[in-house]
Order: structure tokens, then sequence, then C-alpha cells
């Protein structure tokens, strides 16, 4: 037909689920174009979302660390902040480094890049706008959508880049006085956490009762325990109800629970509210393709959209909008494509909030058992009596493991403390694995280290626990 290039497999999107499913794609014998609209691949995570606020995160764990040694005699005094010095290593060592790997990647197994915006024209075509304006129509005989997610918007916010998106957050522009984060979810506590190390007074609004609300409330606690103290204040259960710029600051009203009385005024705002799929600026609808009134696009087990060769993954299928979650669908639709007969089959894909301390979570939660009245066994070991927390001075973290009342086996975790994001690993492997208490209690872990707490939770749990510390 009139197409410009052809090819077996189009993936829209070079985002973890994008180049997952492209790369895998190609390694299976098939020809691949990858589409996407910015100028470097790599996506939300890569360009904009997880790596970047790591590397930012580390920044200010330093800052912290630094600041709290000071009762085991150590004193480092106020931080130098050089900001052009802070953005060109995130943006240069560790970005670039990893989008420039990525092209080298997609180059190396033959991947065909078509830089601009795609739409779908035809159930086998989609047209792809470069900057300049120039048009390249791409036939092909699967797609892969992989088009993510973007900020949800503060209703009726003015347009003032003094309001920002993660972004906006991540760009790093100045380091603010006093800055209003609006949702005290992932997002608005991991950007809290950098500008609070930066030196910036922060304040969280959210409007239900709790922070991060999709996780166990003892988990929340000690968190929001050490943010209180350092941040300005955490106002829950509390709304903005007006938003106004002007020439010097953001003008903000809060009603509720623990609204302040007066107007407030801040230097820089953060909305971080949720995420929504870009369903509907793809052309879905000119493939045939379903996308519902939010923008998501529902798939089966393989990936499969309503239109048989066409798949898609990533946040635009839904939830949990995690690049792990993206990467592990990727491998999936390209396998389908390929011949496979292999489905998305996890049984649980977990959470961390890279705050300080970390949470994370997997499987089934204590307040999901309580509402879904699932019977289940618990044990937590408080950090407090571990060797290893104690050395470090970071006491204030705990390991809960969840068990099947009647198989005993580990059927879901949460861990709050300093690398909680690191220890779960173990704990998805058990559930994966269909372990029991037994299993991890009579695993030897090495002495002294934070993963022994997972140890330890499972031998409380079968009352044999006598090595505390
Ligand atoms: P995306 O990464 O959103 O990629 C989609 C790509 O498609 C983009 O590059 C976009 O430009 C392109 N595209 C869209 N439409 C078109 C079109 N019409 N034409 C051409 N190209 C198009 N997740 C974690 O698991 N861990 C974290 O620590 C973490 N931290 C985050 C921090 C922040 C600040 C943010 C915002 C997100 C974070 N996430 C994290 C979420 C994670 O970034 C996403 O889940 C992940 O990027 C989703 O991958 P994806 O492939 O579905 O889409
Ligand atoms: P989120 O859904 O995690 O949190 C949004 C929070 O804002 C919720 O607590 C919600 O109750 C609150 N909220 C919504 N509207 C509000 C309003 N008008 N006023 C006050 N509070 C309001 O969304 P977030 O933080 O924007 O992140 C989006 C997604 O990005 C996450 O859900 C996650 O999938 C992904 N992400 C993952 C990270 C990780 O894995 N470490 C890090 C950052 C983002």
């Amino acid at each position: 037909g009139n197409n410009d290039v052809t090819c077996q497999v189009m993936v829209l999107g070079s985002g973890p689920g994008g180049y997952t499913a492209a790369f895998r794609a190609a390694d299976l014998g098939l020809k691949v174009v990858l589409v996407e609209r910015y100028p470097t691949l790599g996506g939300v995570c890569l360009n904009v979302g997880c790596i970047p606020s790591k590397a930012l995160l580390h920044t200010a764990k330093v800052i912290t660390e630094a600041e709290e040694t000071e009762h085991h005699g150590l004193s480092f005094g106020k931080p130098d902040i050089d900001l052009d010095k802070l953005r060109s290593w995130k943006a240069n060592d560790v970005v670039g480094k990893l989008t420039g790997g990525l092209a080298q990647m997609a180059k190396a197994r033959g991947v065909t890049v078509v830089s601009g915006t795609g739409q779908f024209t035809s159930p086998n075509q989609i047209a792809v706008t470069a900057a300049d304006g120039k048009i390249t129509l791409v036939g092909f005989d699967n797609a892969i959508i992989a088009a993510g997610s973007q900020a949800t918007k503060f209703p009726g916010a003015p347009d003032d880049e003094r309001i920002m998106d993660s972004t906006g957050a991540l760009a790093l522009a100045d380091i603010p006085g006093r800055m209003l984060v609006i949702g005290g979810g992932i997002i608005g506590l991991e950007m809290g956490t950098v500008y609070d190390a930066l030196g910036t007074k922060v304040s969280v609004v959210e409007f239900m009762d709790g922070l991060i609300p999709g996780a166990d409330r003892d988990l929340i606690r000690p968190l929001q325990k050490r943010m209180e103290k350092r941040f300005e204040s955490i106002m829950v259960s509390t709304k903005v109800s007006s938003l106004e710029a002007k020439a010097d600051g953001i003008y903000v009203d809060f009603e509720g629970a623990n609204a302040p009385k007066e107007t407030q005024k801040y230097d820089r705002v953060l909305v971080s509210i949720g995420r929504r799929p870009n369903g509907k600026n793809i052309g879905a609808e000119n493939a045939g393709v379903a996308v519902d009134e939010r923008g998501f696009i529902a798939v089966d087990k393989q990936m499969r959209t309503n239109v048989p060769h066409i798949f898609a993954i990533g946040d635009i299928v839904g939830q949990p909008m995690l690049a792990h979650k993206a990467t592990h669908e990727a491998k999936v639709a390209a396998e389908v494509i390929a011949g496979h007969k292999v489905e998305f089959v996890a049984s649980v894909i977990p959470s961390v909030a890279y705050t300080d301390p970390e949470i994370a979570w997997v499987g089934l939660t204590e307040t999901e058992a309580k509402t879904k009245g699932i019977d289940i066994e618990k044990a937590s070991f408080p950090w407090a009596a571990s060797g290893r927390a104690l050395s470090i001075a970071r006491t204030e973290g705990a390991t809960k493991l969840i068990f099947d009342k009647e198989t005993h086996r580990v059927i879901g975790a949460g861990i709050v403390g300093i690398n909680a994001g690191e220890l779960l690993a173990e704990a998805v492997l058990a559930i994966e694995m269909g372990a029991d208490a037994h299993d991890l209690g009579l695993t030897i872990h090495a002495h002294p280290t934070l993963s022994e707490t997972v140890c330890f939770a499972a031998e409380l749990k079968e009352g044999t626990i006598t090595d505390m510390l």
C-alpha cells in the first residue's frame, strides 16, 4: 500500500513497556519499528520518573544522614548545594547514560526507531508526524500500544510555571523557600522528601484520611512521624479550595479537618494527584481499539486488546502504574506475537515508596484482609530489636509477614524502614514459590543484616524466636 516502512511489530511508545517489548520481539527474530515522540528513548520512567527521582532521593539521603549523625559525635555543617552540578549529574551521568544505552541497544538489535507522534490511521497502519511536520506511514502486521500516562492536572489551577507536576519538580529550577504538595501519594512524598532535604519548607495536603492510602497504616506511621518532624505540615482529610497565582507567590485556601484558617502563600506548588492514561491521544478509534472513558485500554491475559493483532501494555492498561509491571507485560505481548503460549501469570506485583524511611508492600495487605473478611495470621518484627538497625541508627522500622491461616504460606508482606524496597524481594519470591513460615525461618540469613528481620518475623510466627538482636 502507501506505507513508507513496514514491519511485523510496531511498538507505540518507548517507556519500560515499549522498549522491553521492542527488544524482546527483535530478539525473537521479528522485524520491529519503535515509535517515540520524544528525542530520547525510555519514556516517563527513565526521563522524568523512576530514575531521576531516585537520583535526587539519593542526594536527599546523603544530606539527611549527615544532618542526623550529630548525636554520635559527627557534624558536617550545612551542605553547600550546587544546583547546576546536581542537575547535570542527574541529566548526564544518570538519565543520559541510560537513555543513550537504550538507543545503542535498539541499534544493535536492528530495531528501527521512528521519531514523532503516532496516530493510528487503520488497523494495520500508523502515521508518525515528526517535529518538522514530516509524516512517516508505518504499516504493521501486529502492534503493541505502550503509550503510557501523564500527570492529572489540578482542576481549575492557573497556568503558571510555579504550579508544577512531577516533571517540573524534577527539573529543580530552584530551591523554593516554601512549597505545597497537593496529594500525599508516592510522587508527592518522594518529591517532598527531596525538597525537604534541600532546605525547602514542605507542606503536604491530602484529601483522604492518611498518606499513601493503599498501604497498611502501621507501615505509614513511622514515615508520617518522621515527616511531621521534618516538614512544615502534613494536612490529611483536607482539600485545596482555591489556588491563585500572584506576582509574589501562589496563594492557597484550604478546607477540611486540618485546614489552616488563613490563606497561605507558597513559592511553588507540586500537583501529584495521580496519573491518567494516554489512550485518547493515539487515534485508537481508527484501528478499532476500544478505549474506556478514562483512556484505559482493556486487555486479556495475553495483553491482547479487542483487536486480535493489537496488544497493549503498561500504564495504559491500568493499575498499578509501575515500571516493573510494564516490562513484565511487555515480554508477554512480544512472546505471544512470536507464537509462544504464554500469559501474564504473576501472582503479585510489589510496590515501593522510596521515601525516608522506605515503605514496601506486596500481596494481601492487612487492611484488605479485614475488608474482605479473609482469615490471616501475621507477625511483625520491630526493628528496634535488630542489631543492624541499631548500629545504623535507624530503628524506626518493622517487617511484617501475612500468612494464610490454614496453609501458613506467606500471602503478603509489608516493610517500613531504610532499604525496605530491597528487602521486600525475598517476600515476593516467597509468595511466588508458595513458601511458608518454616521455609523463611529455617533459611539461614547473614548476621547482622536487615534481611534477618524477614527470618525473625517468620520465627515470631512460629514461636521459635530466641536470637533477638
Ligand atoms: P511510559 O513510560 O509513560 O512511556 C510511554 C511513552 O510513549 C512516552 O515516552 C511517550 O512519549 C510515548 N508516547 C505516548 N503517546 C505517543 C504517541 N502518540 N506517539 C509517540 N509516542 C508516544 N514506577 C516504578 O515502578 N518505580 C518508580 O520508582 C517510579 N517512579 C516514578 C516517579 C515519577 C515522578 C513518575 C511520574 C512515575 C514513576 N513511576 C515509577 C511510574 C513509571 O514511570 C511508569 O509506570 C512507567 O514509566 C510506565 O511505562 P510505560 O511503558 O507504560 O509508559
Ligand atoms: P497516587 O495515586 O499514588 O497518589 C495521589 C494522592 O493524591 C492520593 O493519595 C490521593 O488520595 C490524593 N489526591 C487526589 N486528589 C487530591 C486532591 N484534589 N487534593 C488532595 N489530595 C488528592 O498518585 P501520584 O503520587 O501522582 O503518582 C502516580 C503514580 O505514579 C503512582 O500511583 C505510581 O503508580 C507511580 N509512581 C510510582 C512510584 C514508585 O513506584 N516508587 C514513584 C512515583 C510514582
